[in-house]
């Protein structure tokens, strides 16, 4: 009779908690298909072009972004016009890297499927031989898988970028120079040599923007072949760092965080709201900022309202 009453309470109680965990996200399928390139891009404010190997022509790739127990439906196509094998690596998935993340021949295509199982911000890349030259040429992007719903260790921000880094070798056949971590003359963002920064560039014609007081979240993925970041809101500090943009991995007022190489985090910032400030945020290392790697983030109260929002995250 004990045991009985016991059995009925635990079902009622299964049952409440079943109840008001039904998440009011329900996992879906999110289709991707990526096109390899052999492309020309440009790689800074004045146009000058560089013989890239992309996803799509662009580089970074396109941000991909899913919630947190979505299946991804991905194929990489490598047309036969291309003179190498190409491949993809997503860091947010669980997966055989001698099967879904194997090199795909010049005129072959490779589909597969994975569950993005864990909430943060990742890189993903081609794997191919050379893989430094891969990743060099321009082969990279950034997967983001949202957590199934905002919470207070985790609140909804008020404007979203990407900002992804890495290290330009002009000299794009060299691949024994860049593991040697030799010829890198700049670092990109998101591609381009002081993409948004007017004021060590004056050909810049790009900044990130935001009202005063905003929680402006950053996703941050390292894509250099060799260099670790140090991550700096110059006139700032981090309100939150998530490590590896997992909402579990919460720091609070941080001046300056690390990034490994290929390794990636989401970096929260609020600046102060009863005035209009700037800040830069930096690869504190200098060897990189002053190469590039310094990106302004102007906060006013006219701070255009697009910005930061829907499909503009990543500013091409
Ligand atoms: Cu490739
Ligand atoms: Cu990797």
């Amino acid at each position: 009779m004990k045991l009985f009453k016991t059995g009925i309470l635990s079902c009622a109680a299964v049952a409440m908690i079943a109840c008001s965990a039904v998440p009011a996200v329900f996992a879906k399928t999110v289709k991707v298909t990526m096109k390899a390139m052999e492309n020309d891009v440009v790689i800074d404010n004045k146009g000058t072009k560089y013989p890239a190997w992309t996803y799509d022509g662009a580089i970074p790739g396109r941000v991909v972004r899913v919630t947190e127990g979505d299946i991804v439906d991905f194929t990489l196509n490598n047309p036969k016009t291309n003179k190498n094998s190409h491949s993809i690596d997503f860091h947010a998935a669980e997966v055989d890297v001698l099967n879904e993340f194997a090199a795909v021949k010049p005129g072959e295509s490779k589909h597969f499927i994975f569950k993005a199982r864990r909430a943060g911000v990742y890189m993903y890349h081609c794997g191919a031989n050379p893989m430094v030259q891969h990743i060099a040429r321009g082969m990279y992007g950034t997967i983001i898988v949202d957590p199934k719903r905002y919470s207070k260790a985790y609140p909804k921000p008020d404007r979203e970028y990407v900002l992804i880094q890495s290290q330009y070798f002009p000299d794009a056949e060299n691949y024994a120079a860049m593991l040697e971590n030799k010829g890198w003359t700049n670092a990109l963002i998101n591609g381009k040599i002081f993409n948004y920064d007017p004021v060590h560039d004056p050909n810049a014609t790009k900044v990130l923007m935001a009202k005063p007081g905003e929680r402006v979240r950053i996703f941050f993925i390292n894509a250099n072949v060799n260099m670790p970041v140090a991550f700096h809101p110059i006139a700032g500090i981090w309100d939150r760092v998530y490590v590896n943009g997992s909402p579990k991995n919460v720091l609070y007022d941080v001046q300056t965080y690390g990034v490994p190489v290929a390794g990636a985090s989401t970096f929260d910032i609020v600046s102060p709201a009863d005035h209009a400030t700037n800040n830069a945020i930096v690869d504190h290392t200098m060897s990189a900022a002053l190469r590039g790697a310094i990106t302004v983030l102007m906060n006013r109260p006219d701070a255009d309202p697009k910005l930061g929002k829907g499909d503009n995250i990543l500013l091409r």
